[in-house]
């Protein structure tokens, strides 16, 4: 076992990090932009720490992805409200049997994963990931593009012209305060998501395009923060876990890359660009820390296939006796 000190350890903590990230991490600690409100008063209990199997059944039973519908209000009664979809995305996609999630990792580079991933039903990609000019290692196909609402406003990404965003089934996220509801998130969402949904939708009318419910990813930091030994940032989840539960849901089997990382291992933000922070890999603004202690104790997988290949095998939910 000489690779399990190789590989992700499932009791990463704020402790273990060097002092630069540790400094950042304390940061992020005192924010709490969206009025997140701990359940247990004292802040963060003695736990019992589950086994892989409870944790997988919790998250399956706690955490549902829940997309936005036409009926729903405000929408309802909005003009536009027609553009949004009417049934979930669960509805309308899949099941498929053997999902990828690629992550943005830069240690995907050098991977020559590229033909692993493509051979899955259906693959998920993430933000501005591309897939042109890096293909031996991270594939082609994109079968979902999950991204914040981030990139459908800020004018690098061109949401509305690259043709990242004109294929495939597309789902977008921005974080809504903890206990806000639809209409109050709809009046003060972090980036103007609903504006340039719309705008996608008049040049992409047929596309596929859901955008996630904000109650998804609160549950889902809620079963993250219930499971960790200390508080985490109050922040929602990153795009690449949202992205894992997603095809949870969707499919029999979900491989997971390079999100826990392997032997190529790398301060290299992204495999797309030339740009080195520590923070990509182990989280400044996400709990990103967390959500790797979470997905490595989940994990069906071999410490080996981590270290060779950064891959993580979990089950679908459909698959699963709770
Ligand atoms: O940076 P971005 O959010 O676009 O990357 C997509 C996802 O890939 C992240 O949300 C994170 O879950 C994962 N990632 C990672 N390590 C990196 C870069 C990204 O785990 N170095």
């Amino acid at each position: 076992e000489v690779l399990k000190q190789k590989v992700w350890d499932d009791e990463m903590s704020s402790n273990m990090l060097g002092s630069e990230m540790k400094k950042l991490w304390q940061d992020y600690q005192n924010i709490n932009t969206y009025g997140v409100k701990l359940s247990s008063p004292g802040g963060v209990s003695s736990r019992l720490k589950l086994t892989g199997p409870e944790l997988l059944c919790q998250l399956k039973e706690k955490v549902e992805l829940t997309t936005l519908t036409s009926d729903l209000e405000p929408f309802s009664e909005l003009p536009w409200a027609s553009q949004l979809p009417g049934k979930q995305l669960t509805s309308d996609v899949g099941p498929y049997k053997t999902c990828a999630v690629v992550s943005s990792a830069g240690a995907l580079l050098k991977s020559r994963l590229g033909k692993e991933i493509d051979s899955h039903d259906a693959v998920i990609r993430f933000n501005g990931a591309p897939t042109r000019g890096f293909e031996e290692d991270v594939g082609s196909k994109t079968t979902i593009h999950l991204f914040n609402s981030k990139v459908m406003a800020k004018d690098k990404y061109h949401f509305l012209s690259s043709p990242l965003y004109n294929s495939g089934v597309l789902v977008a996220w921005d974080p809504a305060p903890f206990s806000s509801d639809l209409t109050q998130w709809y009046n003060h969402t972090e980036y103007p998501i609903f504006l340039q949904y719309q705008k996608h939708k008049k040049l992409h009318p047929r596309q596929p395009f859901y955008i996630l419910h904000p109650r998804f990813g609160w549950q889902l930091w809620q079963l993250i923060q219930d499971n960790m030994a200390e508080p985490i940032q109050k922040n929602p989840p990153s795009s690449g876990l949202l992205g894992i539960v997603l095809m949870m849901s969707l499919c029999e089997v979900v491989h997971v890359y390079e999100f826990l990382p392997s032997h190529r291992k790398t301060d290299l933000c992204h495999y797309y660009q030339r740009f080195y922070d520590a923070a990509c890999t182990l989280g400044s603004y996400h709990p990103l820390l967390y959500e790797k202690n979470l997905v490595k104790r989940m994990n069906l997988g071999s410490n080996l296939k981590i270290y060779v290949d950064g891959r993580v095998t979990l089950p679908g939910f459909s698959t699963m006796n709770c």
